[in-house]
């Protein structure tokens, strides 16, 4: 029993044949199909698939946000039977409340901690996301990356064991989005906190992910979970990132060697 119960608990998140159906007109419509996934503590998930394929709803799932039909649904060992502290969540946008100070946003979360205790941890996460100086300003003082860097302090403040994040840097520009990707990456280094994240951005998905989650278009169903080898194949440029991309590409695009620029390079 006590050696189940370990082997269990070595997933953040454990879901096994997860199905999910949402009633549209009246009629059940299949979004999600046998989903597997297990996720381990410290891994950096990147989900990739196309608009409507249901990785909005899987992440939502994650969180208890969205209830489901059938399967098993575990965060850290427990069944997921609604959203808990312990889970955070950075959205596309980001959901700052305009009427408060950054720092109290940020420690939006924290209001039960004492007073001394709540500011501690608001500054340590405020420094981490490179907002240092910023504690007094409103949400419309910032720019789009500042928001959305205060939205992950945010998030990281209440110690999640699991950081779930929904396209969060899809509003950005190309520049700041490039600047935010090596940021979380650092991040996730620096604290080992678990994160999963959604995008429809390939490259950002082979950069960031330790594993990525290819989806396909609905029902959403896992095509493949490919585990990124080594950090010098993620570089971008380098051989093994076009081998990755053109492996991805390949799922969504017919043309997909057309598409790829650097073929000359992928396996
Ligand atoms: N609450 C809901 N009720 C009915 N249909 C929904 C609901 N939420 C999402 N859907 C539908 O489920 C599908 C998957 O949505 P979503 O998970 O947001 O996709 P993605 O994030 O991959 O773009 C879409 O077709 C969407 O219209
Ligand atoms: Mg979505």
């Amino acid at each position: 029993m006590g050696i189940k119960k370990e082997a269990d608990n070595k997933y953040i998140i454990n879901i096994k044949n997860l199905n999910k159906q949402f009633i549209v007109d009246k009629q059940p419509i299949d979004i999600l199909k046998n989903i597997n996934l297990q996720i381990k503590k410290g891994e950096f998930i990147t989900i990739v698939g196309h608009s409507g394929c249901g990785k909005s709803t899987l992440l939502k799932i994650m969180c208890g946000l969205v209830d489901y039909e059938n399967g098993i649904v575990e965060r850290n060992g427990h069944a997921v039977v609604g959203p808990g502290p312990r889970c955070g969540m950075v959205f596309q946008d980001h959901r700052l409340l305009p009427w408060l100070k950054i720092k109290d946003n940020v420690g939006f979360g924290l209001r039960d901690l004492p007073k001394a205790e709540r500011e501690e941890k608001v500054e340590k996460h405020l420094e981490m996301v490179g907002l240092k100086g910023f504690e007094n300003s409103y949400p419309k003082q910032l720019s789009g990356g500042m928001a959305q860097r205060a939205a992950i302090a945010r998030g990281l403040a209440n110690n999640p064991t699991i950081l779930l994040l929904d396209e969060p840097f899809g509003a950005l520009d190309a520049l700041t989005r490039i600047q935010m990707q090596q940021e979380i990456l650092r991040i996730h280094q620096a604290e080992g906190t678990t994160m999963v994240m959604v995008t429809h951005d390939i490259d950002e998905a082979i950069y960031l992910g330790d594993r990525i989650v290819v989806m396909s278009a609905r029902p959403g169903e896992i095509k493949e979970i490919i585990k990124t080898d080594s950090i010098e194949s993620k570089k971008r440029g380098s051989t093994g990132f076009a081998a990755y991309k053109k492996r991805i590409y390949n799922y969504f695009f017919e043309d997909a060697k057309d598409l790829m620029d650097n073929m000359e390079y992928a396996n």
